[in-house]
């Protein structure tokens, strides 16, 4: 039976993590950003299945809420639940922390992700102009929020 277990990111896992990263998205996060935010104190935390990087989740605590900035699935690995399972787990570790709702930006391009944070009660609240870089110049971003009820 396969080992899964979610441990919080160090340093060492960075390049690990990287690989991951430059596998699934066309505009990955780099190891400074990996390092700077772990030096940051996010909550930073690696998913292993039979201790091969399965994906991650780096999440920041703002005042009440928690911000969610990136959640990943290796390649080979998405589409069987386990994105689902990593953001269940974050929602469950901000609810322990008392934050009141957790914050995310999606583009819009991105059906996979905008589905999960649909099926987990996230709600569209707003949008941010040009956030992110495309092929096409920019491309804005969809902001959702959930907030937690008990
Ligand atoms: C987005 C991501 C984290 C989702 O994780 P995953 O393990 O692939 O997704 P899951 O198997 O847990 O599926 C969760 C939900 O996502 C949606 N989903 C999954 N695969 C999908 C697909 N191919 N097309 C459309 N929706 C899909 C479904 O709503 C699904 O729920 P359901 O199975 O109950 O219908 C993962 O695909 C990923 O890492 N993608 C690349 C990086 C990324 O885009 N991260 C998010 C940035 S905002």
């Amino acid at each position: 039976m396969a080992l899964f277990s979610i441990r919080p990111m160090t340093e060492a896992d960075v390049p690990a993590v990287i690989l991951v990263e430059n596998q699934i998205y066309e505009f990955p996060w780099t190891d400074r950003n990996f390092l700077d935010s772990l030096r940051a104190g996010y909550h930073m935390h690696c998913m292993w299945l039979d201790e091969q990087l399965a994906g991650y989740i780096v999440m920041m605590h703002v005042v009440d809420e928690y911000h969610l900035l990136n959640i990943s699935i290796r390649a080979d690995l998405q589409g069987l639940g386990h994105g689902k399972h990593l953001l269940q787990w974050g929602i469950g570790q901000a609810k322990l922390a008392n934050a009141t709702g957790m914050l995310l930006e999606v583009r819009p391009s991105n059906v996979t992700a905008k589905n999960l944070y649909e099926k987990e009660g996230f709600k569209l609240i707003g949008a941010r102009k040009n956030y992110y870089p495309s092929q096409l110049g920019r491309e804005d971003a969809l902001v959702m929020f959930k907030r937690f009820t008990g």
